[in-house]
């Protein structure tokens, strides 16, 4: 089973591959926002991925598009609701700024 580090916390959870970074961090008892309820809209669930990216499914056109709208967005960002977890490790940084 993937292990999911987050930061700035430095918790680190056991993960099942095929769940969204979204539900692996409110299982994990992360205060993420996710005011469109994962639907790749309110850009709330906006993180950094600092490890273990090419292990996420890949950013579909939705997220690609709101992620364009966001202030603060770079090569590290993702849309928690929007990326699966695959079978390898991975380390997240949640933002102050969203
Ligand atoms: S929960 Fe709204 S974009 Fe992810």
């Amino acid at each position: 089973m993937p292990t999911l580090t987050i930061q700035p916390a430095g918790k680190t959870v056991a993960v099942a591959a095929g769940t969204t970074l979204l539900q692996a961090l409110l299982a994990a008892g992360e205060n993420v926002g996710h005011k469109c309820d994962g639907k790749a809209q309110c850009g709330s669930c906006h993180l950094f991925v600092q490890d273990g990216r090419k292990t996420l499914s890949k950013i579909q056109r939705d997220e690609n598009e709101k992620l364009d709208s966001i202030v603060g967005v770079g090569s590290k960002s993702r849309l928690a609701c929007q990326a699966v977890i695959g079978e390898a490790d991975i380390a997240v940084e949640l933002l102050s700024f969203v």
